[in-house]
């Protein structure tokens, strides 16, 4: 049996209607996985949900900050071998500009429902044993930038969460890992060219030795992370930055 095939698992895909979230589910399916898929636009969740490979699939579209849809999701979710909390949203602000609705803005997505979505999994008994877990931090988790009082913030806070979640379950076998990825081109990434000068943008580009990353690099991590090759790896974060830390920024 390949240690790397996700056959037989089922797992579930939060942001799965953009960017990394939409590649994940993508290349689950393409290792042999069953997927539910989550995202809040109905019809670009159901554009990837058409585009996935042939299994037994499940897409259910939902606000996961309102808690009836989240009741609602979970409500359906099948047996877990697994889950991609991949949902998320940057909003930079400096912090004199930073207001409670603002607060509430990033961290409810960011931080509050991946641990609220994965209280609701573990209580109804959805997570199978030996399941694996993926939250999703970024370099600036541990590197916060100008502006990143709410996103660095929401991602540190994540990195908590996540080895906490190890210890919580490691009895049963159920692992949990995080990856923090640097600059990936997605949609996110895209509104981000907006928020700086092309110059900006082009500077910071350069300062990748193997370029920015495609959704497929991180997908490719996430599939390590889910399947029976890391059986052995649980409660780490791992940093996906084509180098761009190499040289101790
Ligand atoms: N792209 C990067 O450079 C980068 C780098 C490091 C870490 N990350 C992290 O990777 C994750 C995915 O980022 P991405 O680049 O794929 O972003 P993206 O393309 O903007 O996708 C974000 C996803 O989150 C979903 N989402 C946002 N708010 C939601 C809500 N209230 N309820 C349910 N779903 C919600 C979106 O759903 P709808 O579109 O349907 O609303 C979308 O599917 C995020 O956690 C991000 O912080 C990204």
């Amino acid at each position: 049996m390949n240690p790397f095939s996700l056959s037989n698992k089922t797992i579930l895909v939060t942001g799965a209607s953009s960017g990394i979230g939409k590649q994940v589910a993508l290349s689950l399916t393409n290792m042999g996985a069953n997927v539910v898929i989550t995202g809040r636009n109905e019809e670009r969740l159901n554009e990837v949900y058409q585009t996935l490979e042939q299994g037994t699939n499940l897409q259910v579209s939902a606000d996961l900050t309102n808690e009836t849809d989240r009741t609602n999701l979970v409500s359906q979710l099948p047996q877990l071998d697994g889950v991609v909390n991949s949902a998320g949203v940057v909003n930079p602000y400096p912090i004199k500009y930073i207001t409670q609705a603002k607060i509430d803005e990033t961290l409810n997505i960011n931080y509050e429902v991946p641990l609220l979505l994965m209280a609701a999994i573990t209580k109804s008994k959805k997570l199978n044993k030996k399941a694996s877990v993926v939250f999703m931090s970024s370099i600036s988790g541990q590197h916060p930038h100008k502006g990143g009082s709410l996103y660095s913030g929401s991602k540190a806070a994540i990195e908590s969460l996540s080895k906490v979640f190890a210890l919580e379950h490691y009895h049963l076998g159920i692992r949990s890992n995080c990856i923090s990825p640097a600059m990936v081109k997605t949609e996110m990434y895209d509104d981000a060219e907006q928020d700086m000068t092309k110059q900006a943008m082009d500077d910071h580009v350069s300062q990748y030795p193997l370029g920015v990353g495609t959704p497929t690099d991180v997908a490719n991590t996430i599939v390590f992370l889910l399947s029976d090759a890391s059986k052995w790896i649980t409660g780490i974060n791992i940093r996906l930055d084509g180098g761009y830390l190499l040289e101790g920024k």
